[in-house]
């Protein structure tokens, strides 16, 4: 008998802390995620005949290069990817050779350095992560190359990062180096807001506006994650084009076969 209350009273407290512990964690996760939800975006790369904005890109490769280049690296794209963005071969050469990459060992066994060449990736701002933490207050600043595909909501959370920096409401306590945004997970995040009006200059008129720089970064940053997707879209149009000729090929056979048969 005893050990029967006993029994039954360890089940019960089994249950109810097990269902503490699980609602703990989930109301927990739940504050991490209380980012606010991302506005939908309409992108012309979306959809089965999306393309790139080429001057969207390239103003847009223009914010990377004069804002975010001073702390994040883009290591999978080489300076004549560029040249899918609409740049001559002479543009990309004088933006390639604006940097400077170590090389060698030349002949006596020695490094060196020279100007970068349109075959070089894209020369990065620190050398390594713990230079790249040190100079960041401790954060890391991730590579940008894929980013658009490594995140939730895609172009949509990059867009909505960049342009959701605010004042802290009163009951958010931020730490040295950090910052409110309220599209990052848990909302303090630790890259100041890069973008301010007019940071930049564009050579087409486009005013640098937040809203506008933010758009044509994210563009750019979609390219560098997936330059191959207007390939691939021209690829399933011509599919799909394939199939329809062949249907109507296969029904016309189809008659002919069949035609002497009633
Ligand atoms: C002063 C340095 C600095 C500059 C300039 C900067 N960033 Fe960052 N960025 C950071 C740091 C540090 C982090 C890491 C933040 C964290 O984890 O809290 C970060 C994180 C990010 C992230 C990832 C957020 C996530 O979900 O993890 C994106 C996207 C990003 N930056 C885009 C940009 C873009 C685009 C620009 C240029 C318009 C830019 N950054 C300019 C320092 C910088």
């Amino acid at each position: 008998m005893l050990k029967k209350l006993v029994l039954a009273a360890g089940l019960t407290l089994g249950l109810v802390s097990g269902g503490l512990i699980s609602g703990g964690l989930v109301s927990s996760a739940r504050a991490a995620g209380d980012a606010a939800p991302l506005p939908n975006q309409t992108w012309g790369f979306h959809g089965v005949f999306g393309t790139y904005d080429r001057a969207a890109a390239q103003r847009g490769f223009q914010v990377y290069k004069e804002v975010c280049a001073a702390c994040h690296s883009l290591s999978l794209v080489s300076y004549r990817n560029l040249r899918d963005l609409g740049f001559s071969e002479e543009e990309v050469k004088a933006i390639a050779a604006a940097y400077k990459v170590t090389d060698g060992p030349n002949d006596v066994g020695e490094m060196f350095e020279r100007p970068a060449r349109p075959s070089d990736r894209i020369v990065k701002p620190y050398p390594n992560e713990k230079a790249s933490r040190a100079a960041n207050n401790g954060a890391y600043p991730p590579d940008l190359s894929l980013m658009n595909k490594a995140r939730v909501g895609g172009p949509d959370y990059t867009y909505a990062l960049l342009v959701g920096y605010e004042k802290p409401p009163a009951d958010v306590q931020l730490l040295d180096g950090q910052y409110y945004n309220k599209y990052f997970p848990g909302m303090k995040i630790a890259m100041p807001q890069p973008l301010n009006e007019g940071q930049v200059t564009f050579a087409d008129g486009t005013p640098a506006t937040i809203a506008n720089m933010s758009r044509d970064v994210t563009v750019f940053m979609n390219w560098a994650a997936e330059p191959e997707l207007e390939k691939r879209h021209r690829l399933g149009v011509q599919v799909i084009l394939f199939l329809i000729v062949a249907t109507g090929f296969f029904y016309a056979a189809k008659r002919r076969v069949w035609a002497d048969i009633h």
